[in-house]
């Protein structure tokens, strides 16, 4: 079921080819490696690999150091060759309901002016291309087996049969299936499941253990970089306050990996709370947590002047907790890690607005620091030309 290879304009890091294997290692590890296309030789020497959306696309920003020096790279746009999508699992799942349909041919016999086989062809080109693997569940995309002409051959009788043929294609035991997340404070995902009795998910990201209900919480797997660069910071000693606690994106590696000593978790959502405590203690870190229930426009309020840092982890934006995170920071200053939504070509713009609103706050507070950027991350593209970032901003006090 191979299709064929072809040849398209990829962004690609361009190393030394002995560097190779360490840099492709670096690239998987950091989850930039563009899995659908190969490494290839250019010339001189050199070698081209691929790399993805998330990857930072300045070379200032990606860091490879060999025998303590920094190598060279570049990035450029070459041709690379690229795999059809549909080899492992697309190809399954393709070949899979090709046989469920044709095992409901009467279904889609029923159906007035389309030949069985065009039939077939239309709804095989819908198949989805994507979906989110949590553990043993696959969450299927909003749009997927929603169009008209699924619709019209799904009833109550085949459909439990249809979920399994996509479990065993895909070889997991649950089906979901994804519902845009509600836009109410809460961002409570609204996932429905298909196929199997709990909606429980658990999974290891990088030594660190979560645990959630896929269909009432959101969990970004998109974010794992993030969580990684987070959870890489030496917070030993640290007393941190997570604005937006969630099920512990952020909470649990500062505690497992980060070492903080203590993390005073914001969240309003008592579906995410039940996850963060299951987190908490599977990770064995329930003794540094405290966990503050409720709008954080209020639980924060009672967390003044006690934190190194403040974590503020809502898209498309956080705004509305700067001020109060700035007065939990202790009187000698700290740290805050914003997270927001911009449009690539206001990255800079927007950096200097935040830190004008971020001094006025600090004189409004009658604190004495000044306000300095330490680091700007580019997690993930949200929408064409919109970047999640984080702003790392640091509060140092003076005399
Ligand atoms: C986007 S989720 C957390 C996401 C996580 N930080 C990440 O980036 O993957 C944001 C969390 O903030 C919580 N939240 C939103 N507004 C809140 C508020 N005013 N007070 C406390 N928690 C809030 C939501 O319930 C949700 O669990």
């Amino acid at each position: 079921m191979e299709g064929e290879k072809v040849m398209e304009l990829s962004p690609a890091l361009i190393i030394k080819k002995r560097h190779g294997e360490t840099v492709y290692h670096f690239l998987k590890q950091k989850k930039w490696l563009q899995s659908e296309k190969h490494p290839r030789e250019i010339e001189n020497d050199l070698l081209a690999i691929p790399i993805n959306e998330i990857c930072p696309l300045t070379e200032d920003e990606i860091s490879i150091i060999i025998h303590e020096e920094r190598i060279d790279i570049r990035i450029e746009n070459i041709e690379m060759i690229t795999n059809p999508p549909s080899v492992e699992p697309h190809a399954r799942l393709h070949q899979f309901i090709t046989q469920w349909l044709q095992s409901n041919l009467d279904i889609v016999d029923t159906i007035p002016h389309r030949s069985k086989e065009e039939m077939m062809r239309g709804l095989l080109s819908e198949l989805p291309k994507r979906w989110e693997k949590l553990g043993d569940l696959i969450l299927l995309p909003q749009t997927a087996f929603s169009s008209e002409k699924w619709i019209s051959i799904i009833c109550e009788e085949n459909q439990l049969s249809l979920w399994k043929c996509i479990a065993e294609a895909l070889k997991v035991e649950r089906i979901g299936k994804q519902k845009s997340i509600k836009g109410d404070v809460i961002r409570s995902s609204q996932a429905q499941l298909l196929l199997g009795d709990s909606s429980w998910v658990e999974l290891l990201d990088y030594g660190v253990k979560f645990g959630f209900d896929a269909c009432k919480v959101m969990y970004s797997s998109g974010n794992v970089t993030e969580r990684h660069r987070i959870g890489n910071m030496d917070m030993k000693g640290e007393i941190i306050v997570d604005c937006y606690a969630g099920i512990g994106y952020y909470t649990l590696p500062m505690l497992v990996r980060g070492d903080a000593e203590l993390v005073h978790a914001c969240e309003i959502n008592h579906h995410s709370i039940t996850a963060l405590e299951w987190g908490a203690k599977a990770n064995n870190v329930s003794d540094r947590l405290i966990i503050h229930q409720g709008d954080n426009a209020l639980t924060m309020t009672k967390l003044e002047g006690i934190a190194d840092r403040c974590h503020l982890g809502l898209l498309p934006s956080s705004q509305s907790a700067w001020k109060l995170a700035i007065a939990c920071l202790k009187e000698k200053g700290g740290t805050l890690h914003i997270h927001m939504n911009v449009e690539e070509e206001k990255i800079e713009q927007w950096i200097e607005s935040t830190i004008n609103i971020l001094q006025q706050y600090v004189i409004e507070l009658k604190r004495d620091y000044n306000v300095e950027v330490l680091h700007l991350e580019k997690v993930k593209w949200f929408a064409p030309r919109v970047r999640h970032v984080v702003l790392d901003v640091e509060f140092i006090h003076y005399d």
